[in-house]
């Protein structure tokens, strides 16, 4: 019954928009996100004719909802919080990188074939090396956290060759089992809480995957900027606030203080470059969500 009310609600946007290119966004819940802002104004800057709406969907409606929009021809869809791992039971390909991540954040359909990928991991290296490294090869990094957003940028990260990764998490067996888990040529290594201020201290780039420091806890922050190499990169995916606690204790110690607002702008740039074959304008995507964010 919950299933048809949500298709109902699918079918009527694709009848009400049905001469128009659609993509949409689907969550549980989805109200907060800024996907439909930011990827509208993506469309409408590059002078596509498409629409782009958001939908919530329980796990229940998932595999019905998933179904309609191959069904419906709606040509791309974005995947958040709780959908990204159960969806990729529901698609027809996946892409191997995300494979191995073991997540699903946008899904192209191509002529009815659904096909899976993770544009999370990728996005935040992108970010990372547009805003504030543009060569993480050889770099010594620390990732703070070892939950599913650090296995994604882990995972990404190793793609570029750095030094060494060391993952600290508060459970330790966590980030035992994750870098157990990634196969990898570079020193990929699990540490405690314990160790972080001596591994920071020596890190060119070190990173917060934790809650940390989010709104509204926006005093509270898992590294001291103070354990930080002066000229080395503090990152946090945190994107609310813009600049955490741990960035501007960092950049008051002479760092480079990169925020998750640019993870968040590439991941979506990402997608709309699957869609479309075009590239993002991320100008213009980064100043839709600025608008609402500041
Ligand atoms: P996500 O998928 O967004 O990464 P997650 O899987 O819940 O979310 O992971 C959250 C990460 O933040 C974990 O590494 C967690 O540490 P534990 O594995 O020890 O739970 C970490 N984290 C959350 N709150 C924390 C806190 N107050 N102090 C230190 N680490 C924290």
């Amino acid at each position: 019954m919950i299933s048809l009310d949500i298709i109902q609600q699918l079918l009527q946007w694709q009848q009400a928009h049905n001469s128009k290119a659609l993509y949409c966004v689907i969550g549980d819940p989805i109200k907060q996100s800024k996907s439909p802002l930011m990827l509208g104004r993506a469309f409408q800057q590059c002078f596509i004719d498409a629409i782009y709406g958001s939908f919530q969907v329980t796990p229940e409606q998932l595999p019905s909802f998933v179904q309609a929009v191959r069904d419906l021809g709606i040509l791309g869809m974005n995947v958040t919080i709780p959908h990204k791992l159960h969806v990729m039971d529901l698609i027809d390909e996946i892409d191997a990188d995300a494979l191995a991540l073991g997540a699903v954040n946008t899904v192209v359909n191509r002529n009815g074939r659904l096909i899976g990928y993770n544009t999370d991991g990728i996005g935040y290296v992108r970010s990372l090396k547009e805003e504030a490294v543009a060569n993480i090869a050889g770099k010594q990094i620390v990732v703070v956290g070892a939950g599913g957003a650090s296995r994604g940028i882990i995972y990404a990260l190793l793609q570029e060759n750095p030094s060494t990764i060391h993952v600290v998490n508060r459970t330790v067996a966590r980030a035992e089992e994750l870098v157990a888990s990634l196969n990898s040529t570079v020193p990929l290594i699990a540490a405690g809480q314990d160790d972080l201020k001596q591994l920071c201290n020596q890190a060119d780039i070190v990173i917060n995957t934790t809650s940390v420091g989010m709104y509204p806890h926006i005093e509270e922050t898992p590294i001291a900027g103070e354990w930080m190499k002066s000229g080395a990169v503090a990152s946090d995916l945190i994107y609310n606030p813009l600049k955490t606690q741990f960035l501007l204790e960092a950049a008051q110690h002479g760092c480079v203080a990169h925020g998750g607002l640019g993870m968040f702008i590439y991941q979506g740039a990402f997608a709309f470059e699957y869609w479309t074959g075009k590239e993002a304008p991320v100008v213009a995507m980064r100043e839709a969500v600025l608008a609402v964010l500041q």
